[in-house]
């Protein structure tokens, strides 16, 4: 496939992705909120449940792996890549190595991970991986000057420029972090002013947008401040950021989660979707918000698996339903 076709499959219409590429650090933390032991087995166990679940291939284009996962195997011994490529889905890796402190960037964390970047994408590669995924964070109200952002606006075209060199379609993610007391108006304003940022670093390479996902935020609420914005407020605003600071040869923009409940992500996507059409497709890259109900169900226990499955469609059926404007609160709470 070429990089414009990975990139248009990722998009499908009625399809979305499915983000699976927690690091070890944030399983442990997913698992041990709910008390289940966090061991090379039972994360290799909870993925067999979320990507074996029948039916997942209506919904999802594609699923984003950590470097573990893509190594193991089902327990009848298939490799998960192949358990993915049997469902016609696209295999994805996260290849960024997490955020860190640099004394260079003082005023924010920056995503480590170019260091043989185009040896481990050769290797991945070879283990079914078309797409890939880079996340960089920004705190609210810390992106003017900031000099940790540049530098990783930096990194995410360096890391674009590697991807495609090695064929594959590159997400990347600069993160709004959802926590702090801020309002909707101040994450919109943070969101035109990071993706600026970005894209201004894009639009001075010669990296192909056709051939680049970006994977963003929503303008919600800080997750300290009460007065929570409605779906079509954060919508209006993340759309309006979006048309601000976006260029509009880009493959498409889906969404993360973010931290908030499966059912605002849901309603929040609905209505983005009412506001297409847009200059790129729009869709879905959870992960809190398709795994929550599915983890909290599971817990850890095979005998869990059938109830854990069904709660993993469910979500499935309703993000995908939100992608296409076809979502109701109703739908939720009688699904
Ligand atoms: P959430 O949907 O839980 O924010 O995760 C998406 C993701 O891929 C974070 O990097």
């Amino acid at each position: 496939m070429t990089l414009h076709e990975i990139a248009a499959t990722l998009m499908t219409d009625g399809k979305g992705i499915l983000a699976a590429d927690e690091s070890t650090g944030t399983c442990e933390k997913r698992f041990s909120a709910l008390g289940i032991p966090c061991t090379e087995d039972t994360r290799r166990a909870y993925r067999e449940m979320l990507f074996t679940t029948p039916g997942v291939e209506e919904f999802l284009s594609g699923i984003i792996l950590y470097d573990e996962t893509i190594r193991q195997s089902a327990s009848d011994g298939t490799p998960f890549p192949d358990v993915l490529a049997a469902k016609n889905i696209l295999v994805g890796i996260k290849v960024d190595q997490g955020l860190k402190d640099d004394p260079a960037f003082p005023d924010g964390k920056v995503t480590a991970g170019l260091d043989g970047l185009a040896e481990r994408l050769q290797e991945y590669k070879s283990l079914a991986a078309v797409f890939a995924k880079w996340r960089v964070v920004v705190k609210v109200g810390e992106e003017t000057g900031n000099v940790a952002l540049a530098e990783n606006s930096r990194r995410l075209v360096k890391y674009a420029q590697i991807c495609h060199e090695k064929g594959f379609v590159p997400i990347i993610e600069p993160e709004l972090l959802m926590d702090g007391p801020h309002t909707a108006a101040q994450a919109e304003d943070a969101l035109v002013e990071t993706l600026a940022i970005v894209f201004d670093e894009f639009a001075k390479s010669t990296v192909d947008l056709k051939g680049v996902i970006l994977k963003t935020s929503m303008a919600v609420t800080g997750s300290e401040n009460p007065l929570r914005a409605e779906a079509k407020e954060v919508a209006e605003r993340t759309v309006r950021a979006l048309k601000t600071s976006v260029p509009e040869n880009l493959a498409g923009v889906v969404f993360l989660s973010g931290g908030q409940s499966p059912e605002e992500a849901t309603a929040n996507l609905n209505a983005m979707a009412r506001l297409e059409p847009l200059p790129w497709p729009l869709s879905f890259s959870f992960a809190r918000a398709l795994q929550g109900p599915a983890l909290a169900a599971w817990k850890g226990a095979d005998e869990n698996i059938p109830e854990a499955q069904a709660a993993l469609l469910k979500r499935l059926s309703l993000t995908v339903a939100a992608d296409v404007a076809g979502y109701t609160a109703e739908m939720g709470a009688s699904a």
